[in-house]
């Protein structure tokens, strides 16, 4: 649902991103796993369509985005790291002028609007100001957003930093609910945990490169596979020389 083949991203002369390749089946929850400065969210801004890759292809959907942006792009929902959101608007009023720009039709967006109110728990909140919202009810109302408009694919930068438990919990129930239903997500954690607990497949990427690619027990057999976590992987794929990224990163 989501490909990428030979992503590469240059900033001057250094490489943030070096012949990224994803592949994100329908209904798969993706975790894209590595430490800060790994280059996810690059490769994520890429696929949102908000950054243009020095080379490389990115499909959504079977539409490319290079040629074919407004189809990819409407098949595609975007959570960023750090969102944008207008203050002076209430969450109602954000998810409809949300469901304008994605040109949504008007009979139909406010039973929509409602029904993701309720599945992110905001149904209460509809009628306040933003500028009211804790960080975590922010962050489910960006998730709102997203998947207003009915998006065969998901992308999201780094979802549980800075969620309490209960907000941690919800997004994954969430998330899982979704995929269920087909939508393909791709997420970005720098959390080993994170991506163990909620991802039916994982990448791992460091300094630009994908290192290994597999379910959380295919990845535990490349370190043997009589390991409980995810960490010796890691020490084994990188011969310990990415730990210490890693251990900044987690
Ligand atoms: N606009 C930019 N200009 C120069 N370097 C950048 C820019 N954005 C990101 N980088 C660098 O690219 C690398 C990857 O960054 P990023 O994609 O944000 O990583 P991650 O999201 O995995 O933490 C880092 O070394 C970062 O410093
Ligand atoms: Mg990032």
């Amino acid at each position: 649902m989501i490909r990428v083949s030979g992503l590469v991203k240059k900033y001057g002369s250094f490489t943030a991103v070096d012949g990224v390749d994803l592949d994100v089946e329908p209904g798969e929850i993706h975790g894209f796993l590595g430490p800060n400065g790994a280059g996810k969210t690059t490769t994520i801004r890429i696929i949102a369509g908000l950054l243009r890759p020095t080379a490389g292809r990115v499909t959504i959907a079977g539409h490319d985005l290079e040629t074919s942006p407004e189809a990819a792009k409407g098949a595609l929902g975007f959570i960023p790291d750090r969102p944008f959101l207008y203050d002076k608007l209430t969450a109602g009023e954000f998810l409809r002028f949300h469901a304008g720009l994605f040109g949504m039709e008007r009979n139909g967006v406010d039973a929509r609007v409602r029904a993701m109110l309720e599945l992110f728990e905001l149904s209460r909140w509809e009628g306040e100001l933003v500028e009211s919202f804790s960080h975590g009810m922010k962050q489910r109302l960006v998730m709102c957003a997203a998947f207003l408009h009915k998006p065969r694919a998901v992308v999201v930068d780094e979802p549980m930093v800075g969620l309490d438990p209960r907000g941690a919990r919800l997004i994954k129930q969430v998330f899982r609910a979704l995929s269920r239903e087909g939508v393909s997500i791709l997420m970005s954690t720098h959390t080993l945990e994170v991506a163990e607990e909620m991802c039916d497949r994982i990448t791992i990427i460091l300094r630009g490169r994908i290192l290994a690619r597999g379910t959380v027990d295919e990845l535990r057999a490349l370190a043997g596979g009589e390991h409980e976590e995810l960490t010796p992987v890691f020490l084994k794929l990188t011969g310990g020389s990415g730990l210490q990224e890693i251990d900044e990163g987690v």
